[in-house]
C-alpha cells in the first residue's frame, strides 16, 4: 500500500509555529516515528505554501492503479477554509483522500468551522495533534 501525505501553507513550521497549537515536534521528525510505525506501507510525504502545487501533487498521485498511491492524506492548512480549487481537485481524481488537521478547528476562531474541503473527501480526522496523520492512515487500514 501507498500513502500521499500532503501538508499544505506554513506547516514547513511545525516545532516552531504556535508550539501552544500545533506542538513541538517538526514534520520530519514525526515523518520517521510514522514510518517505523508502518514499515509495510509506502508513506511518502510532500509539502507546499503554493495552492496550485498542493493541486499539482494530487493531480500527480491522485489516480489509483496498480503501484500508484493507494490514499491521499491532506492536511491543507489555511486553503481548507478557502479553497475551491483544492475541492474541485480533490473531486477530480480517483484516489480517496483524507482531510487531517493537527487541532481541533471546531473549537478554535469560526473561520476555521467552515471546510471548502471536506465535502470532496472521503472523511476527516482533526485535533488528536500529529496523532491525526496516524489516525488517518488507519482508516485507510480498515
Ligand atoms: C490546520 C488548521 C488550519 O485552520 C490552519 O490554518 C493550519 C493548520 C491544522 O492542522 O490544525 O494551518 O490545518
Amino acid at each position: 500500500m501507498k500513502i500521499q501525505i500532503i501538508n499544505g501553507p506554513n506547516l514547513n513550521l511545525l516545532g516552531k509555529r504556535e508550539p501552544d497549537i500545533y506542538g513541538n515536534s517538526s514534520f520530519d521528525a514525526y515523518f520517521d516515528t510514522l514510518k517505523a510505525q508502518y514499515p509495510a506501507i509506502e508513506l511518502t510525504y510532500y509539502q507546499s505554501n503554493i495552492e496550485g502545487k498542493l493541486i499539482d501533487k494530487i493531480h500527480e498521485t491522485g489516480f489509483a492503479v496498480d503501484g500508484i498511491t493507494d490514499g491521499i492524506i491532506l492536511n491543507a492548512g489555511a486553503y481548507t477554509h478557502t479553497s475551491i480549487a483544492l475541492h474541485d481537485a480533490i473531486k477530480a481524481v480517483s484516489t480517496p483522500v483524507v482531510e487531517v488537521h493537527i487541532s481541533n478547528v471546531y473549537a478554535r476562531e469560526s473561520f476555521r468551522r467552515q471546510s471548502m474541503i471536506a465535502p470532496a473527501c472521503k472523511g476527516t480526522v482533526a485535533g488528536f495533534g500529529m496523532d491525526s496523520y496516524r489516525l488517518a492512515i488507519e482508516s485507510f487500514l480498515q
